[in-house]
């Protein structure tokens, strides 16, 4: 089955998380089609929007730990690192679509879109220190911006989720519906944003990034070297190992 669905319609390119048997654990396969498909999309007449979705179960848990352990990501060049680099450089409107778990970069990759509509059932977390690794996608940057550094410490240091309410107040998300509308609502929003013009979306979104990419990007790469280094660490080693084994991780 293909884990990426993509689909063009009225100026929108939907890219559906299609893996739900694996909670819409994130291969390298899948962030190189996405990358791909976002690269594309940039240069393309008939894509003025782009909406990310998942399943209205589940959005994604994040990293596929499998595939991590086979293959963590290792330089610039990786799959995951290409996918990151796309969605915070991306010029044009992004989207998101969010019901039930959202896990490490399942939250974090939010932080890059332009809105986000979630299920009530969404559950957002960033549980990188439970797992022995640190934040990624730019969070321990843009997460102090948007929660302020005490609600992001929580968050990050702690690992523990947080609810739509939080995330709404916060500022994560837009707005909050029944999870079996949420997709439908996304792609409505979508299309009316598809039908503005496609130079004020694009100077618009440029003009309210523009200050932040850089520091965002550079913030990105201090993540990558550090995360790659902590992959092959003791702690990482075991929380996958626990998680594979369907046990507890027991740190020393
Ligand atoms: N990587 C690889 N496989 C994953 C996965 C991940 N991140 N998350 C879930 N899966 C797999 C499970 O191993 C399980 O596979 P199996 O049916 O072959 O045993 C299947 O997806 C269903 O997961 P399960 O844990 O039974 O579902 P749940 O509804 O009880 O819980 C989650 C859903 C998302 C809360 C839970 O799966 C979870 O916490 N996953 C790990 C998230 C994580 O730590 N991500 C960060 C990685 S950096």
């Amino acid at each position: 089955m293909t884990a990426i669905l993509e689909n063009k319609e009225n100026g929108v390119l939907t890219l559906t998380l299609n893996r739900v048997d694996k909670k819409n654990a994130l291969t390298s396969e899948m962030y190189a089609t996405l990358a791909t498909a976002l690269s594309k999309a940039t240069d393309a007449n008939d894509v003025r929007v782009v909406l990310l979705q998942g399943h209205e179960t589940v959005f994604s848990a994040g990293n596929d730990i499998a595939d991590f352990l086979q293959q963590p990501p290792a330089s610039p060049e990786s799959a995951v690192s290409r996918f990151l680099r796309g969605i915070a450089s991306f010029p044009k409107p992004l989207i998101a679509s969010v019901c039930g778990p959202a896990v490490g970069v399942g939250t974090t990759m939010l932080f890059h879109c332009d809105l986000v509509y979630a299920g009530d059932n969404a559950a957002f977390s960033m549980p990188f220190v439970n797992l022995g690794l640190c934040p990624e996608a730019g969070s321990s940057l843009l997460a102090v911006q948007l929660m302020g550094y005490q609600r992001a410490a929580e968050a990050l240091l702690m690992g523990e989720p947080f609810m739509v309410e939080t995330a709404l107040e916060l500022g994560l998300i837009s707005r909050v519906l029944p999870p079996t509308e949420v997709n439908a609502y996304s792609q409505l929003q979508a299309e009316k944003m598809a039908r503005k013009p496609l130079s004020s979306l694009l100077e618009t979104k440029r003009l309210m990034k523009s200050v932040r990419i850089p520091a965002v990007l550079s913030q990105m790469d201090e993540e990558a070297t550090v995360f790659a280094r902590m992959l092959k660490e003791p702690a990482a080693v075991e929380a996958f190992s626990a998680f594979m084994e369907k046990r507890k991780p027991v740190f020393n």
